[in-house]
């Protein structure tokens, strides 16, 4: 136990697995059979799984789920979801329901421009480094012709490239800022190409530059990237109804309801704790389309909190209002996704997910993913600001302390009874359980 592995990436899969059951188990057996469990019976499919990533020794199953009837600008969707929170399908399929007989969700993308930046260190001459940038500005474009080639026949491609001074933050530092279109790819690769040779071409014709002494020849490239901050990568979604629509079964007083979901997402507009579980929620939504569709939900979840906090204070990223009668509420996110590259032609359930989806461009799944998290959070706030979310939530989450349980089918039945009329918390059903066992 505890001991650091030399060459751990270089043991077969069996090595590993082995390697890790003798290290951290009292029954290395039962652990390997585990580990095993959870492996395709198609070799050459588990094979796949294995190189999406490195040292893999099994799969991890997270569900996937759909939520039907989502009608968007007018067109039904199914939306696939992955993720491992009771209640969240439910919740996404409720509101669904509800917003397709009011008129459906309202979605727009405002704009895809993806960012890249070559951060560098300049010592010398500030006049003289924006002289340069002027003469060699559209030679740096130009090296990256055989690498954009493809992408602008696509339509995409750089699409601005900038210098910019922020040396009155960090001493002497540069940043050349690029603007990109990646049409239906996230472009991550594309974008990260690009900059390294932007940032080749830039350490060159620094060094070739007459006007340059020999400290401003030697421009420093720290780091060439893509940003996860795409503010101008965006999409608004919302939805809106007469304020008396919002009848139904669980809001009787529809004024009453509409005032009190928008003094809710008021709260979460001015309250950073509040925002951060509000907007959690939205990502509940978000995420688990994002992770059905092969994207990647990191990138996704930094450039979303990094935009909920560009006034300067984490905010609400969904809004509301009543105004004439009309309730109304929507929200504008940030979300880079790709449907062409990565793992969208290679994992066969995303290939799935998006055929579901209709095979979408980048834009339409942005659509489909906001108005999901849009979705989710007003099913969230239906329920906080009605029942409660407990009720709900412990209804879905039964099933989990059920099977924690390992109850019968027998066992079930008399559970989901006592339930329908009892308070259901955790200990309360353990406490069932057992008294029913007795
Ligand atoms: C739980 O996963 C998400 C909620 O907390 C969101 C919210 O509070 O708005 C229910």
């Amino acid at each position: 136990m505890n001991n650091a592995v030399s060459g751990f990436s270089k043991l077969t899969k069996e090595e590993k697995i082995n390697w890790i059951a003798n290290e951290y188990f009292a029954n290395p057996e039962e652990a390997v059979a585990t580990i095993k469990q959870y492996w395709n019976n198609d070799a050459k499919l588990q094979q796949l799984h294995d190189e999406f990533t490195e040292n893999t020794i099994s799969n991890f199953y997270l569900p996937m789920g759909i939520a039907p009837n989502f009608l968007i600008n007018g067109k039904y969707y199914s939306v696939p979801m992955v993720i491992e929170e009771s209640s969240v399908v439910a919740a996404a399929a409720n509101s669904a329901k509800f917003w397709s007989k009011r008129g459906g969700f309202k979605a727009t993308v405002l704009g895809t421009e993806k960012i890249g930046q070559v951060h560098f260190l300049f010592k010398g001459n500030h006049d003289k480094i924006e002289q340069f940038f002027k003469v060699v500005k559209e030679k740096l474009i130009a090296s990256t012709d055989s690498l954009t080639g493809n992408m602008q026949r696509r339509g995409g491609g750089i699409t601005s490239l900038e210098l910019r001074n922020k040396t009155s933050e960090l001493h002497d530092y540069f940043q050349l800022h690029a603007t990109f279109e990646t049409k239906d790819s996230m472009g991550a690769n594309f974008i990260n190409s690009c900059l390294e040779q932007l940032a080749k071409t830039l350490k060159e014709e620094g060094g070739n530059y007459a006007d340059f002494d020999e400290v401003e020849k030697d421009i420093i490239v720290v780091m060439s990237i893509l940003s996860n901050y795409v503010p101008n990568c965006i999409v608004r979604v919302e939805v809106s109804c007469k304020v008396e629509e919002l009848a139904e079964k669980k809001i009787e007083n529809p004024q009453e309801f509409a005032e009190k979901l928008v003094q809710a997402v008021r709260i979460a507009e001015v309250e950073p704790f509040r925002a951060v579980t509000h907007n959690k929620g939205i990502m509940n939504g978000v995420d688990s389309v994002v992770l059905a569709t092969g994207n990647d939900f990191r990138a996704i979840e930094a450039g979303v909190h990094a935009y909920a906090s560009r006034f300067g204070k984490y905010s609400s990223l969904s809004h509301a209002k009543i105004e004439n009668g009309m309730f109304s509420f929507w929200m504008e996110i940030p979300l880079a996704l790709g449907t062409v590259g990565g793992l969208t032609s290679l994992h066969p359930l995303v290939k799935m997910a998006l055929e579901i989806l209709g095979k979408p461009s980048a834009k339409e799944l942005m659509q489909v993913v906001a108005v999901t998290g849009l979705a989710q959070n007003f099913a969230a706030l239906r329920s906080l600001t009605t029942t409660g979310i407990q009720e709900g939530h412990m209804k879905m989450h039964i099933n989990n302390i059920l099977n924690q349980y390992e109850t019968n089918p027998e066992e079930r039945k008399l559970i989901k009874t006592h339930f329908e009329t009892n308070t259901i918390s955790h200990s309360a059903v353990v406490a069932f359980i057992k008294k029913i066992r007795e």
